[in-house]
């Protein structure tokens, strides 16, 4: 169907095959040395909502050090207590039908040797959903109410080195509101971090490279240090630079910036600049993602006492309002998708093998950037994108002090939005990936002036080297009001057809622009529907990537629309993925008004349909808005974009599949996406005529008069006159076999490790069967387990975990881990009733 360009596979196998993402790695994260993970052994206990509906009551003090745990169940983390289900047609459609709604506890135990003492002991959460209340030994440590930052803890004040102690964590999403899944739990890592009294504090580093010639970069670093001893103290503060490789390991030393020396007091911080110039720096861009570290060591009276590893890349980023976006110069135009954070049938809780299977899939269709819509990520995403050359747009907020929902980030905006986004800031700010800081997102007050430029000035006084944007729904995109003057970046969403006012508007011509959020296309993989788009009795929607909701439209015209305004600096696609929740357009809940919120024209019509909707309740429970489906599957449109972002490499592809026995002399479209510019169509070796695309106006070529009879569809496609890529699709036999393909053959036993298997259901000659769904039943041999199971239908309402799943159009993925440190293989088998079986072994490393 498809090759891949050979420079691409290389860059591939690499992130594949290599142990990016291994437990040896040298520097593991940002941070001092002394950190350590602190996922597993944990307890949970779930109260409030439960899962099936009922409500059980919190019993007071689960903080306390004596309490009887014999039920609570025993867990590592991540953990995202609400994927399990089950799915309750009652449940909003918006948050995926799932019970994520509760109140849930989590307790561990550990000891700190006495050898300790006299450490300060943090304990460090990626993210726990949400309004999070820290306990240490029955006594109150802290709160971060907001679910999706990162946030650390001081356990020292409370902690009894060389005994037992008991962590408790309060978590609370009854009074949180959401418009997607945002699962629940402590669904990102934690970690335990140990330092001397004088140590650099938490994110304390902040690694700017403000000139950079091919010759030589400028290094600044700045390095807070904290002082939490009861004397002051001289400390020497010394930073080495060195590369480092995608595995991780420090590589050669290349440089050393001028030591400083602060005077610190009795619990005091102090800031030490420093400088250095590296010569023949190796540039990070998206082929070549080269990183350094910058290696800061504390020392008081001649002695190391704390040790500070920040991984950064040298790169200028620039945006033009007439030229685009210039990485190191030379211009890149963003090719962007949205995505929400879940990972589809493994919920909310991080994998950095399901988010590397994530980013691989959109990297090979061209993307070259992500949009955390509509929160700060989980640093493994920003890991990954450093060390794929993908770049970011790092986003705080869907809403401000107005809530889109009851218990949106509203209720605690006020109080909590400075240090929500320091939060976000000085975490991510040495990441080379990250270009651009969001503020938010359709935010319903975005023609707030004082507001907008409030919260863009925090940022730009947290990190003054990166752009502010912010993701504007309203069609004037908070320019008539002022507020986007603030912004660096405006960032519009849908409403392209006001441009050309701003274009010369003298308050907004010299500002780049960007297409925060693009076309919203809708579809279900291989359905195909030819009277209607929707369908209401399946609940699909065809995909011939013509349909989506009124603000949206098709990649075709989103690609004509940005040929139109070539200044702009490109777009992001809403979805990469698909998600859980938000079932447009079947989504029955009132936030899928929101959009109109701006033309109050629509709004009558609009509640009469959605009333009409939910009459009918759909068991939509996930998005139909990805380029790829929840299970990892891509959709027609994948092509289509890959065609676009991807011209130099050969593309040709046929939709819809060619299984059609029952409009035997109907008429059936053909469409086909390619980076050639002409095709010709040959139905049983037919011609049915060459065709061309005219470059800017078409994106596909159609054939919409083909008259289906079986047999073989085969298109060969041209560029240049030249033959450049084919594609066949033929009318299969009945389904026969199973036919089964796994991402990797070898697999980690750390607990964390994926293999990912896709089982095909095919005729006997091997070809996949369009339109088959039977029922495939998954069993392990060895020393494996089954993690989940999935297929991309958006209304099934089997749980994640079920070992049997129907294959949704001819497909079903199974995700299989090794036993927790186990050696040996295991074999993977799927099985369906008059089909063949399949199998595949993995082998443990
Ligand atoms: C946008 C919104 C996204 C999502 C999308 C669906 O307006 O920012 O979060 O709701 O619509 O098309």
């Amino acid at each position: 169907m498809f090759s891949i360009s050979k420079s691409l596979v290389v860059v591939l196998c690499l992130i594949m095959g290599s142990s990016v993402f291994s437990q040896q790695a040298v520097i593991k994260r940002m941070g001092s040395t002394d950190t350590q993970s602190f996922d597993d052994n944990w307890l949970f206990s779930r109260y409030g909502s439960l899962a099936d509906g009922l409500v059980k009551e919190e019993p007071k003090n689960l903080e306390a050090v004596s309490l009887n745990e014999s039920n609570w169940e025993k867990l590592n983390l991540p953990h995202d207590w609400a994927i399990k289900g089950p799915f309750r047609i009652e449940l909003r459609g918006e948050t995926g039908k799932l019970p994520w709604k509760g109140i849930g506890w989590y307790r561990k135990h550990f000891t700190v040797p006495a050898s300790d003492s006299g450490k300060q002991i943090f304990v460090d959460f990626d993210g726990a959903m949400a309004n999070a209340k820290i306990y240490l030994n029955g006594n109150y440590v802290g709160t971060w109410p907001f679910g999706y930052n990162s946030f650390r803890m001081n356990l020292t004040p409370f902690l009894k080195f060389g005994q037992e102690n008991i962590l408790a964590v309060r978590l609370d999403t009854e009074n949180w509101d959401s418009r997607w899944y945002p699962g629940a739990g402590i669904y990102r890592h934690v970690w335990l971090v140990k330092t001397s009294p004088v140590h650099v504090a938490h994110w304390g580093t902040f690694v700017t490279t403000p000139n950079i010639t091919k010759e030589a970069a400028d290094i600044k670093v700045l390095v807070n240090v904290q002082n939490a001893s009861n004397k002051s103290v001289k400390a020497v503060v010394t930073t080495d630079l060195y590369e480092i490789d995608i595995n991780d390991n420090l590589k050669a030393k290349v440089g050393s910036l001028i030591t400083s020396t602060l005077d610190i007091k009795a619990n005091g911080s102090e800031e030490a600049e420093t400088h250095s110039v590296l010569n023949n720096p190796k540039l990070w861009d998206l082929k070549t993602p080269n990183r350094y570290v910058a290696q800061t060591k504390i020392s008081v009276d001649g002695k190391v006492v704390d040790t500070y590893n920040t991984p950064f890349g040298i790169r200028t980023i620039e945006f033009t309002p007439r030229n685009g976006f210039l990485l190191n110069g030379k211009r890149v135009e963003i090719f962007g998708t949205c995505n929400h954070h879940d990972l589809g049938a493994l919920g909310a809780a991080i994998n950095t093998s399901a988010l590397k299977r994530q980013l691989v899939m959109l990297k090979e269709m061209g993307c070259n950037s992500l949009r955390t819509s509509h929160n700060p990520p989980a640093p493994e995403l920003l890991e990954l994108a450093d060390k794929m050359g993908f770049l970011v747009w790092d986003e705080a907020f869907d809403a401000w002090r107005i809530g889109k929902k009851k218990f949106d980030y509203n209720v605690i905006f006020d109080e909590w939005h400075e240090r929500d986004l320091m939060a976000l800031v000085r975490r991510d700010r040495n990441n080379p990936s990250v270009f651009i800081w969001s503020i938010g997102n359709e935010v319903p007050d975005q023609q707030n002036v004082k507001l907008t430029k409030e919260l863009a000035d925090i940022m730009r006084r947290e990190d003054p080297t990166r752009p502010i944007s912010n993701g504007y729904n309203d069609p004037d995109g908070g320019r008539g009001s002022g507020a986007a003057m603030a912004l660096d970046i405006m960032g519009v969403n849908y409403f392209f057809d006001q441009q050309p006012k701003w274009d010369v508007d003298p308050r907004y011509a010299n500002k780049p622009t960007l297409g925060s959020e693009t076309a919203s296309t809708v579809s279900s993989r291989g359905e195909y529907f030819f009277d209607d788009k929707f369908d209401k009795k399946s609940w699909q929607i065809s995909s011939y990537d013509d349909a989506f909701p009124g603000w949206g439209c098709s990649p075709d015209t989103q690609f004509r629309t940005n040929a139109k305004y070539p200044h702009l600096l490109g777009e992001y696609v809403w979805t990469g993925f698909d998600y859980l929740g938000e079932p447009t357009p079947y989504n029955s809940d009132e936030t899928n008004l929101l959009n109109f919120r701006t033309d109050p024209s629509k709004q009558k019509e609009l509640e009469a349909k959605l009333a009409e909707l939910q009459k009918s309740n759909p068991p939509s429970r996930s998005s139909y808005f990805g380029i790829i489906d929840l299970a990892g599957f891509p959709k027609d449109r994948y092509y289509s974009y890959r065609s676009h972002w991807r011209p130099d490499v050969p593309t040709a592809h046929i939709l819809p599949h060619w299984n059609w026995s029952e409009r035997v002399g109907k008429v059936v479209p053909v469409h086909v996406y390619t980076s050639g510019n002409e095709g010709e169509l040959f139905l049983n070796g037919k011609s049915l005529g060459r065709k061309k695309m005219e470059a800017g106006k078409d994106f596909r070529l159609t054939w919409d008069n083909v008259v289906y009879t079986p047999g073989e569809l085969k298109v060969v496609c041209y560029k240049n006159g030249k033959v450049w890529a084919t594609d066949i699709v033929k009318t299969t036999g009945r389904e026969a076999k199973l036919k089964m393909a796994a991402d990797r053959t070898e697999v980690l036993a750390d607990d964390v490790d994926l293999v990912f298997v896709t089982v095909d259901v095919t005729d006997n000659s091997g070809l996949v069967v369009p339109r088959s769904n039977p029922l495939v039943k998954f069993s392990i041999e060895g020393a494996g387990e089954i993690v989940a199971t999935d297929n991309g239908d958006a209304t099934s309402f089997v749980p994640f975990q079920s070992t049997e799943r129907p294959a949704f159009n001819g497909k079903v993925l199974v995700i299989v881990k090794a036993k927790k440190d186990q050696k040996g293989q295991f074999t993977v088998k799927a099985e369906s009733a008059g089909l063949q079986g399949a199998s595949t072994t993995i082998r443990i490393k």
